[in-house]
């Protein structure tokens, strides 16, 4: 791997691509909501090369919204509003120094978005929002654009620091009537 992801463990990073390399039987495209520098983007895209699918990747680029009480933790006070910020611009720059296709590329605060800003069918969703209302909002974004066996990765299910996430993940889990596996600190939801 030619480059170093610093936001994802390197056995979290294994098993991503071997998802990603799964899903490529799969209909429709891949989508990252919450993208920081790209690293995990990067992988995607190299998996995506010579195929047809594409990558959508969203980020506010200005770093982390503010927390949420369900995001309250001791292990947590790095995580504040406004924390992994970068541009777009610099995003961008890494594709193609990569020599990689550049991604469809969203600035936008996940609340904000809708349907229309994502592709008509996604075959792997990575959620990295790290947020309550993060994680919830992307959740709401993607259900009805899951193919027929799609998939979203949730990364920071497991993670104490950020017990947002899991309270999002567990009430969208329950109200779907959708079973939550886990890896490491990911937790995997087939459709
Ligand atoms: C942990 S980083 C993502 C790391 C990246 N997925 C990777 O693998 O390298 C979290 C990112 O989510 C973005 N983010 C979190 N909540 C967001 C929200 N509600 N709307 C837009 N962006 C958000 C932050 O700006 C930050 O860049």
């Amino acid at each position: 791997m030619p480059w170093k992801n610093d936001q994802v463990s390197e056995i979290e990073t294994e098993k991503i691509i071997e998802l990603a390399r799964n899903q490529l039987s799969c209909q429709g495209d891949f989508v990252e909501l919450g993208c920081y520098k790209g690293d995990t983007s990067l992988l995607l895209a190299e998996v995506l090369k010579g195929t047809e699918k594409k990558l959508w990747i969203y980020d506010s680029f200005e770093g982390l919204p503010e927390k949420s009480e369900a995001d309250e933790s001791a292990l947590g006070r790095n995580f504040k509003g406004g924390e992994l910020y970068v541009t777009k611009r610099e995003v961008k720059e890494r594709f193609l120094r990569a020599g990689l296709s550049v991604p469809v590329i969203k600035k936008a605060w996940f609340s904000e978005l809708t349907g229309k800003d994502l592709p008509e069918e996604v075959a792997l969703a990575f959620l990295d929002g790290d947020f309550y209302e993060s994680i919830r909002d992307s959740l709401k974004l993607v259900e009805s654009k899951m193919a027929e066996g799609g998939i979203i990765v949730v990364h920071d299910y497991q993670n104490p620091a950020l017990p947002g996430v899991a309270k999002a993940v567990e009430e969208w889990a329950r109200e779907q009537k959708k079973t939550i596996k886990t890896y490491q600190s990911m937790a995997i939801i087939n459709n």
